[in-house]
């Protein structure tokens, strides 16, 4: 079975929901990632993640219906990425996954995911 498969047993839609909105309530308040992200449309960003990871995870359409193809890393163009953001974005999806109660293997899957998008979205050269 895939890694894919057995986030979507394990955890579901319901989960990876519950997991992105404990990751938005660090978002918000945090000093380098919170004033990047549309103060007024909160909701609608964290919708856009979690359609994303339903759609990645479980299959679920609903992103690719109302976005269209990801292109993440193009989506990330106006933002300034570099390894501080990359490493404090992991960071609170850590801590999301701590809160949710999310360890072992779904947890292995999901940093193993994490890590080289993360990664892949840094679009700074390091000073
Ligand atoms: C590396 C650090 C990252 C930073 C600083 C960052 C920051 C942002 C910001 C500011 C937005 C705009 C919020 C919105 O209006 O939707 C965004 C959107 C998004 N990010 Fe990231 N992001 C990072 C990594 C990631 C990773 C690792 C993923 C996937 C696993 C991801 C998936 C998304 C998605 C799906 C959207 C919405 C795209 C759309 O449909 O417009 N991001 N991100």
């Amino acid at each position: 079975m895939s890694w894919e498969q057995q986030l979507t047993e394990r955890i579901g839609v319901v989960g990876i929901r519950d997991l992105v909105a404990a990751f938005y309530r660090h978002i918000r308040t945090d000093d380098l990632l919170g004033p990047m992200y549309p103060q007024d449309d909160w909701e609608g960003a964290e919708t856009r993640l979690a359609d994303f990871l339903c759609f990645r995870i479980t299959g679920e359409q609903t992103y690719l219906e109302t976005r269209g193809h990801p292109r993440l890393k193009m989506r990330h163009f106006p933002f300034q990425i570099g390894i501080a953001e990359r490493d404090r974005w992991l960071d609170l999806m850590g801590k999301a996954m701590t809160e949710c109660g999310i360890d072992g293997e779904s947890r292995a899957a999901l940093e193993a995911f994490f890590g080289p998008v993360a990664d892949f979205m840094r679009n700074q050269p390091e000073r």
